[in-house]
């Protein structure tokens, strides 16, 4: 078992931030992704951490889960647990905004606001990156419109101080097969796959971690 003896937290699934008790912003994520990840890095022997949005999957038994709602409940989640883990894998479709206020109970149709004012909500990778101890590995997500694929993952890989960034177009979303561009601090061109997200799964860590690539 590679991974036997280490900890890893993963994010998944989409985050919701609510205008009042029932209407909620949000994106169509599934969490599919973050699910093959820690089905995968448990079948490879580490204890995993899965901090996720509502998913259209379950997670396997044995991955500890922890479930949340909004980008603020899936930080104070995460931050728990990151100083623990060895690599932590930003997978979350986090919701980037929120209304500035949420409205108790269920607003009256005639009487909702007809504009609300958004605020940006915490960005939990760069915040748990700037965190990170040596020996600690992060790797981030991003989700791009294929024109601007290249250039916006190196910038996000830099910016956000990930070690990895796993970069797809928009057709990933709830697509059950998808390419992905993993990009890395020590290669030029990014590695480019094309598979189910559970074969993804093993390759990302096949990378990531050094595991052997048995699908190869
Ligand atoms: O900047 P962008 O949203 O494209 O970055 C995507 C990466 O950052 C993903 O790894 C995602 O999980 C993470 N992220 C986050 N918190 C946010 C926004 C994005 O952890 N508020």
């Amino acid at each position: 078992k590679p991974l036997a003896d280490r900890k890893v937290l993963i994010t998944g699934g989409p985050t919701r931030e609510y205008m009042d008790a029932v209407r909620f912003i949000s994106n169509p994520s599934s969490g599919r992704m973050s699910v093959a990840l820690a089905q995968t890095a448990y079948l490879l022997g580490a204890e995993v951490h899965l901090v996720h949005g509502p998913l259209a999957v379950r997670p396997p038994k044995p991955v500890k889960t922890y479930p949340i709602v909004s980008a603020e409940e899936m930080l104070a989640a995460a931050e728990r647990i990151f100083p623990e883990v060895d690599l932590a894998i930003f997978c979350a479709a986090v919701c980037d905004f929120k209304p500035e206020k949420s409205l108790p109970g269920k607003v009256k149709k005639e009487t909702f606001p007809q504009e609300i004012k958004l605020v940006p909500t915490p960005d939990i990778a760069t915040i748990l990156s700037a965190q990170k101890r040596s020996g600690q590995i992060t790797v981030g997500f991003a989700l791009e419109e294929r024109e601007r694929l290249m250039e916006s993952a190196r910038r996000k890989l830099e910016t956000k101080n990930l070690d990895f960034l796993i970069a797809n177009d928009l057709s990933a979303f709830e697509a059950e097969e998808s390419e992905i561009f993993l990009f890395s601090r020590e290669r030029k061109e990014p590695l480019v796959f094309k598979a189910s997200k559970e074969t993804l799964a093993l390759k990302i860590f096949a990378e990531v971690c050094g595991v052997r690539d048995q699908t190869k």
